[in-house]
């Protein structure tokens, strides 16, 4: 198989899956979403850069209306069979976050983030933050699981490093920060790497 270096293409994650090698796949939701939907009203939730899906199916299985998109085929096709077989009506998109613009400008009251945003090319990350705004409906949240923070971008990626002021710079004028902690939730493989951000759109 041709060696694909291109983060950009979904080629290159694509090539991720076929061979396996999908490390920060946790094979099941992620507890901190996992307690952090009990508290939230059920809305319209967009899962970027889904991967496998659980949080898809756990948001689902909550009353959430949920969206998923990933360029990938693989993870995609996981998630429709994962939601097939469980009778779960999730919206499946097969394309680049950064084409979700204008079709689904303003659709959702939430966005979850978790390892979309160190996946992409570290010089889309205005890119990101304005793709975010324009999703979400005003009052809407970016709940983000953001990490990996004990990384600089000069080491490469993906995952590139992410760093806590960079996020609240990107996410300042047109927001405002609802919640900032290091969850007890995390996983313990990346307990002090990650911290949960949500910002609320303006
Ligand atoms: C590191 S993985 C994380 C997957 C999932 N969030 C998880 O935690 O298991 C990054 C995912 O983002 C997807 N991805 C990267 N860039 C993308 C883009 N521009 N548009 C859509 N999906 C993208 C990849 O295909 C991959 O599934």
């Amino acid at each position: 198989m041709e060696k694909n270096n291109d983060i950009n293409k979904s080629s290159f994650w694509e090539q991720r899956y076929e061979k396996g090698e999908i490390g920060w796949d946790l094979g099941a939701e992620t507890p901190v979403f996992t307690a952090i939907s009990e508290k939230l009203k059920p809305g319209k939730v967009c899962i970027l850069g889904c991967g496998n899906g659980y949080d898809a199916i756990s948001f689902s299985k909550k009353g959430f209306s949920v969206t998923a998109v990933d360029f990938a085929r693989t993870p995609i096709n996981n998630l429709q069979i994962a939601a097939r077989s469980l009778s779960l009506s999730i919206e499946t998109i097969k394309k680049d976050i950064f084409d979700l613009i204008p079709d689904y400008s303003s659709q959702f009251d939430y966005i979850i983030e978790q390892t979309c945003f160190c996946a992409i090319d570290p010089r889309k990350r205005q890119q990101y933050s304005n793709l975010v705004h324009d999703l979400l409906k005003v009052g809407g949240k970016l709940i983000g699981l953001w990490m990996p923070l004990d990384k600089d971008i000069i080491d490469g990626g993906p995952p590139f490093g992410v760093k806590e002021n960079e996020i609240k710079k990107l996410f300042s004028t047109k927001w405002k920060i609802i919640e900032d902690c290091f969850p007890t939730q995390s996983i313990e493989a990346r307990k002090g790497r990650e911290k949960l951000i949500v910002f609320e759109k303006l």
